[in-house]
């Protein structure tokens, strides 16, 4: 349990942008006993500084949680500019309109801002290495894809501007990882999907994570907002026994939870080359959390829902 504010008897407003993505769609779920105010891309462009700033301080929201991102990890490889300015440019721009209206600001990073040469894996306080530099094809520190690298910049942006504003900005930055759950594509869905259609897969086996299932993940959110945690990182995903697991793990016990009876052949990624580098162990460890269910029980969860057809 984490220690909780005093409970405000005003209902409080909370503005979710990417509010129709995987997670925006959990956080509105979570959130729904407040006043919800639920943006995507036609409602607001948050690379369109000045607007996105006047819509804001127009709405005053309490809290402003930022679940929109540009997350396709190889089609960032070829669109560099869009990455860039979504999950880099745009949040340092949030942070800043949160600051102005005094609200409270939640923003998410990945695993992939890591090169995953530990393979321990990383806490809150360690350094992913540089992003500005905007390499892909480093081995000694800093993100291996395009992707990471945005990611990282926003990590940047939204550092720089609360070193900036001081007490005006209360932030939390929450790096997750391997995400699934209802309302968009993920792995689970695609292994459910191929699954049911093939009588053998081949999974890679040398990428380490952890899953996390977005409703976990929007209630730790939620949590964290409520509590007199102070700014910073945290870390967020379902807990696993030791370590990561690899895609092969995941596959295996999606196939297991399902009750398919394919079989699954682990490879070296290697075999599936795809236009964005994967670090090989891209574990986050939370260190300042309580630890979340584990990633099975998460899973069986979200499997019931696929089985009952619930998210297609
Ligand atoms: N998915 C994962 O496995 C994973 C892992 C680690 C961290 N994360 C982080 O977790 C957060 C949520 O990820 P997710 O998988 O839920 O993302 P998602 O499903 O791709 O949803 C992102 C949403 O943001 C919207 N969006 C994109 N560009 C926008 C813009 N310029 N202005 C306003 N909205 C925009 C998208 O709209 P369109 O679809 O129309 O573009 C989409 O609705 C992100 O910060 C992501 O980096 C995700």
């Amino acid at each position: 349990m984490l220690p909780t504010k005093p409970k405000i008897k005003q209902k409080q407003s909370v503005l979710i942008i990417g509010a129709k993505g995987m997670l925006g769609a959990a956080l509105c779920d979570i959130f729904s006993s407040y006043n919800v105010l639920d943006w995507d891309k036609e409602d607001c462009d948050i690379t369109d500084k000045i607007s996105t700033q006047k819509k804001i301080s127009a709405s005053k929201p309490d809290i402003i949680i930022n679940a929109a991102a540009f997350t396709d990890v190889d089609g960032a490889e070829k669109d560099k500019d869009s990455a860039f300015r979504v999950n880099g440019e745009a949040v340092g721009n949030l942070a800043d309109a949160a600051a102005n209206i005094g609200a409270v600001f939640v923003h998410y990073s990945t695993d992939y801002v890591f090169s995953g040469v530990n393979p321990i894996g990383y806490a809150e306080n360690d350094a992913p290495g540089p992003a500005l530099s905007r390499r892909s094809d480093s081995r000694e520190g800093g993100p291996l894809n395009i992707y990471g690298a945005s990611k990282l910049l926003g990590e940047e942006n939204l550092r720089a501007c609360a070193l900036a504003r001081g007490t005006a900005l209360k932030w939390y930055l929450i790096r997750t990882s391997w995400l699934f759950g209802p309302h968009g594509k993920n792995f689970v869905k695609t292994i459910y999907g191929l699954a049911g259609k093939n009588d053998e897969l081949r999974i890679v086996n040398n990428q380490h994570g952890k899953p996390t299932y977005t409703k976990d993940l929007a209630q730790a959110t939620k949590e964290i907002i409520n509590s007199t945690l102070t700014s910073g990182i945290y870390h967020v995903t379902n807990e696993t026994m030791s370590g990561g697991i690899t895609w092969f793990d995941f596959a295996k016990e999606i196939i297991n939870s399902a009750h398919f009876a394919t079989k699954i052949i682990p490879v070296s990624s290697a075999e599936f080359p795809r236009p964005a580098r994967r670090p090989e162990f891209s574990i986050l460890i939370n260190s300042k959390l309580p630890p979340r269910r584990m990633w099975q029980e998460a899973l069986r969860e979200y499997i019931r829902l696929l089985l009952s057809g619930k998210d297609k």
